[in-house]
């Protein structure tokens, strides 16, 4: 059987001219690597296409991304697959989209079964679709057990929305008696947010060049490094993860203190 090495090798093999994989650090990768997926439609736009068939392109960079990350040993994978203000897209789009998220992650159970990837979803959930809805439970439970990497896909997800649940929450312990007021800390919010599994991102990526954080994760990435790649997403592979991992770092992480250098 090949080993974790192996298998890193043959996934790594044949870069193109500007990027390997000497050229990262496989001791100092980001433990959590967060994306907002953007471009579908452009993508799609550009070669003449429904934008359904973007969102549809869009999947295979999803598979490969997670591959890529599960063959390299970074810990959390997410990804803003749709957000609370998506639902304003033609009805037609938000289907297909809802539709979409259903047959991928029964087709893609496979993979996080042969590589032990556990499914979280951030987000309002219960205005999904049944279906939808349905396939995301199915996909948390059968996963529920696995530590190689977790997968957390941001569906319904907005973060001002997610931040104004935590407080409501926080509020309605302190009612009860729960918790005394001397006691909301940072550490309390972040305990209600949806996020309260996983560490902070250290990498975020975004896709299609928009210099935007689209109500993504605001708590979260208070000190993430920002990746902002070009690529459109169904365009983002395995080297263009590469070259935000070699980006990142590059980057001096100071966290609000003094430089080293
Ligand atoms: C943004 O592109 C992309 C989305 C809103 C949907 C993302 C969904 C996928 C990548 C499908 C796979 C996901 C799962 C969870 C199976 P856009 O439509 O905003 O592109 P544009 O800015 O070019 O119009």
């Amino acid at each position: 059987m090949a080993s974790g090495a192996d298998k890193l090798l043959a996934f790594y093999a044949a870069p193109p001219a500007d990027i390997s994989l000497d050229e990262v650090d496989l001791d100092r990768l980001p433990r959590h690597v967060s994306i907002i997926m953007d471009g579908n439609g452009r993508w799609a736009e550009r070669r003449g296409l429904d934008r359904s068939a973007g969102h549809a392109a869009g999947v295979d960079s999803l598979r490969e991304t997670i591959t890529a990350c599960v063959r390299l040993g970074v810990g959390v994978l997410s990804a803003y697959a749709f957000s609370t203000e998506n639902w304003k897209r033609p009805r037609r789009e938000v289907e297909l989209l809802m539709d979409l998220f259903a047959t991928t992650l029964v087709a893609e159970l496979p993979l996080f079964h042969q590589e032990q990837v556990r499914l979280e979803l951030w987000g309002d959930l219960s205005a999904l679709p049944a279906k939808t809805y349905a396939t995301f439970c199915r996909g948390m439970d059968e996963t529920a057990g696995y530590s190689t990497m977790t997968l957390a896909l941001a569906v319904n997800y907005g973060s001002r929305a997610e931040i104004t649940r935590a407080a409501r929450h926080i509020a309605r312990d302190v009612a009860r008696g729960i918790l005394k007021p001397e006691d909301v800390t940072e550490e309390a919010l972040a305990k209600r947010l949806y996020t309260a599994d996983v560490c902070d991102p250290e990498l975020l990526i975004r896709t299609s060049g928009e210099l935007r954080l689209s109500n993504y994760l605001l708590w979260q990435i208070a000190y993430s490094e920002l990746y902002v790649t070009e690529t459109l997403w169904p365009d983002f592979d395995r080297w263009e993860l590469l070259r935000a991992i070699r980006a990142f770092q590059g980057r001096e992480r100071r966290f609000g203190g003094v430089s080293r250098g």
